[in-house]
């Protein structure tokens, strides 16, 4: 932590209470005047606060950075976040930085954080709208011990998570749609984006990508019809920190159970928050198309589906439509 770190987290501490120059010119090991260029140089990075010279400093606010130690204190994890934190003020996506480091051995639960995305990328060779600081965009190195086909199972973990972490946040119509997208009233408001590295048939590292639009005030016009924020769905802006650690620490609880093969309890509430169980779909997946009434989510993450004909199919990877009367006429593609 450097001086100005250290001087934000005694102010925060202090929580609302006046603090004295001289304590804290103690406490981080400066002159007062030291101390006061510091504060004024967090007054120009977003922070207000306040000065008196006999009662000293008042923090009334602080600005919504990504910052490791942020995040790090608002974390309520044993792994995710507690080792490597990668913050980052631009890159081109998170989940490449993210490669790099696995590809280095970094350990499980390293993030990569990033205020801004030149090339944030979404499923399918979509791009991810990454506007700077509005949203969340960070992606998880994991290694678990799992069979290549049975990677889909942890994508099913990341969306619901978001989906919790959102009702949490006391937000209203949440809903998941296969394979991994989180709706607000029917429009996108966070996506996942899962890579895979592999040895032989068996999972080496995953990078769960996440985007997470939160206080995105407004959307180009191509994703205007598919796409929300926290925000404009709620009209209160977040802590980007505070969201990000009460999704990690969500995602790590849930991805403990599986580890130690508990599914049912993740499955039942995945399938709960999904607005496909009992839709009749089109499934577009490897080139090909069906379409059917999807009965069911498999432990795996695929979706059974029901064909007309009825005959079952397993759908591994792709897009869904809704062809039954509660289509919106929304795909979910946009979001990001
Ligand atoms: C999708 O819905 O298509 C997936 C979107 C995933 C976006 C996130 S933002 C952080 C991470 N880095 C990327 O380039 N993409 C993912």
């Amino acid at each position: 932590m450097n001086t100005r770190e250290k001087l934000l987290t005694l102010l925060k501490k202090a929580e609302g209470t006046w603090v004295s120059g001289d304590d804290l010119a103690r406490k981080v090991a400066l002159t007062r005047s030291a101390v006061w260029k510091h504060v004024c140089r967090l007054r120009e990075q977003g922070c207000a606060i306040e000065s008196s010279p006999r009662k000293g400093y008042l923090l009334t606010q602080r600005p919504d950075r990504l910052v490791a130690d942020e995040i790090r204190e608002a974390l309520e994890t044993r792994n995710f976040g507690k080792r490597e934190v990668v913050c980052l003020e631009r890159t081109e996506s998170t989940n490449t930085s993210a490669r790099s480091l696995a590809l280095r051995g970094a350990p499980e639960g390293t993030l990569v954080v990033a205020e801004t995305q030149t090339q944030g990328r979404g499923r399918k060779g979509r791009s991810w709208y990454s506007p700077m600081r509005d949203g969340v965009y960070v992606s998880i190195v994991l290694r678990p011990r799992l069979l290549l086909n049975q990677a889909g199972r942890i994508p099913i973990l990341a969306s619901l998570a978001l989906a919790e972490t959102f009702i949490g946040l006391g937000i209203s119509d949440v809903s998941i749609k296969w394979p991994n997208d989180v709706l607000l009233r029917g429009r996108k408001v966070a996506g996942i984006l899962t890579e895979v590295g592999a040895e032989m048939d068996s999972v080496d590292y995953m990078i769960i990508g996440v985007g997470i639009n939160v206080n995105t005030p407004k959307f180009p016009r191509s994703l205007q019809g598919s796409a929300t924020s926290l925000f404009m769905e709620s009209g209160s802006r977040f802590f980007r920190s505070m969201i990000l650690a009460q999704y990690l620490t969500r995602l790590e609880k849930d991805y403990s159970l599986y580890r130690k093969g508990v599914t049912g309890s993740v499955l039942a509430r995945w399938k709960d928050l999904a607005g496909v169980m009992g839709r009749r779909v089109s499934v577009e997946a490897a080139g090909r198309n069906s379409q059917g009434v999807v009965e069911d989510l498999d432990e795996d993450g695929a979706l059974i589906v029901r064909s007309r004909g009825g005959g079952r199919v397993r759908v591994c990877s792709g897009d869904i439509r809704f062809l039954d009367v509660h289509d919106r006429g929304r795909s979910g593609k946009g979001g990001g």
